[in-house]
């Protein structure tokens, strides 16, 4: 089959590689139909390329259909199933509890690190993933979303992860009808962060350099800002002088704005692999101007919600800010099967209520996706999210 293969720092390629067989009896093999490009992806792409081996295919937002089905899986052929991009059980003491990302089943515990994400790395377990015609599916029994056959796949194709991870976002920032909530980043995360905060009647305040993005935005109701000086003021004037309830940081680990770690995260990229990866877990690599900002900005008593990813083990935080304004912290990689109950009548509803057919800028044949990736990294031509189509 051809599948999207890492090659090296931002060098992605398209290859021929074996198909992808059974190998216990809940897996299932998909044939993808549609699959995104996601700003996590972006992080392999260059910061976290000490984590990376060569042919790794990546791709953690697809959906497709079922060809072949394990004997312990729950799916038949001709399924229509999304995947989450966490792969959990359902069954352990995590997923029990609705915490699918730390499942304890699929854990990668040789790094220390929670379950196994498709196409994520060393980091999440080497898992190949699914910017590729085929993927395997494990834990087939449990993880997919089975999908009706009738809406296409841009209304589904999004509960894989940023549609959950933006819901998550907002949960975890514990808004209420009438409260303020302020989104850094209007990426792909970020506009649905925005737009869910819409719908359950805050007023929203989104922050992001692109006017693209910030026009998208704004067709939502949503208030937007530039990276501007002032721009904290403006929006404590618009709230009271507090600040709001809450803030959403949909950038994540490679924000504008942090030269000092912007040099180390492209210095660690340089170093030999092993060095690296002693580097990244021991030093402070993460680009934190958001996360500072989003501390800044947020009412004392109130919450900032992190969606966007982080990976330095001694990332400088501004503990005295934190404890004086009485900050309450959450975040994590999203516990995608937890979200889904609240999300399938919102993507099944005729009015299309988070617009996810309003987010795709390109669709484009698998062989581009090279291409893709420059251009959703460097944020051209519009980009705002790009779905690949391995049948085209
Ligand atoms: N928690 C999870 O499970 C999970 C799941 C999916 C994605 N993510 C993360 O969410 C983040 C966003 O993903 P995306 O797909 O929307 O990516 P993206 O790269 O398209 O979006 C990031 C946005 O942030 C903006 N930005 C950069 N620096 C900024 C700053 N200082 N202030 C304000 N805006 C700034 C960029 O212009 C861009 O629009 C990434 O870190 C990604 O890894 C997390
Ligand atoms: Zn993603
Ligand atoms: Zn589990």
């Amino acid at each position: 089959m051809r599948a999207l293969t890492w090659q090296g720092k931002r060098n992605v390629s398209v290859e021929t590689v074996d198909d992808p067989g059974l190998q216990h009896p809940d897996d299932a093999i998909i044939e993808v139909t549609s699959t995104a490009i996601c700003g996590s992806d972006l992080h392999l792409y260059e910061v976290l390329t000490p984590f990376m081996d060569e042919g790794d295919i990546i791709g953690h937002e697809c959906m497709g259909r079922v060809v072949e089905a394990g004997p312990e899986s729950n799916l038949t052929a001709d399924d229509r199933v999304v995947i989450p991009f966490t792969i959990s059980c359902g069954s352990c003491w995590m997923c029990q509890r609705g915490l699918t990302s730390q499942c304890e089943t699929t854990q990668v515990r040789e790094h220390g690190s929670g379950a196994a994400l498709f196409g994520y790395s060393r980091l999440y377990g080497s898992v190949p993933g699914g910017q590729a015609e085929f993927l395997r599916v494990p834990k087939a029994n449990y993880n997919p979303i089975s999908v009706a056959h009738d809406l296409p796949d841009e209304r589904y194709l999004f509960l894989s992860d940023i549609l959950p991870t933006a819901w998550q976002g907002v949960q975890y920032a514990g808004i209420k009808r009438g409260d303020t909530l302020a989104v850094y980043g209007l990426g792909p995360v970020g506009q649905f962060v925005a737009r869910i905060g819409m719908h359950l009647g805050a007023e929203v305040h989104a922050i992001d350099p692109l006017p693209e993005r910030r026009a998208l935005a704004a067709r939502y109701g949503v208030r937007v800002y530039d990276l501007t000086e002032d721009l904290h003021d403006e929006i404590r004037d618009a709230t009271e002088g507090r600040g709001p309830d809450a803030v959403v940081d949909a950038v994540g680990m490679e924000a504008h704005g942090s030269p000092v770690a912007h040099f180390a995260q492209h210095a660690a990229t340089m170093l030999p692999d092993p060095v690296a990866r002693k580097f990244f877990e021991t030093a402070g690599v993460d680009r934190l101007a958001a996360l500072h900002a989003s501390i800044d900005l947020v009412r004392r008593g109130g919450t900032v919600s992190l969606s966007g990813v982080y990976g330095g083990i001694a990332d400088p935080m501004p503990m005295l800010t934190l404890f004086d304004k009485q900050i309450q912290l959450r975040m994590g990689q999203c516990n995608v099967k937890r979200w889904i109950d609240d999300l399938l009548p919102l993507i099944e509803d005729p009015a299309d209520p988070l617009g996810t057919m309003d987010l795709v800028t390109h669709r484009v044949p698998l062989s581009e996706a090279p291409d893709a990736y420059k251009m959703f990294q460097e944020k051209t031509d519009g980009c705002i999210k790009v779905v690949l189509d391995p049948k085209a």
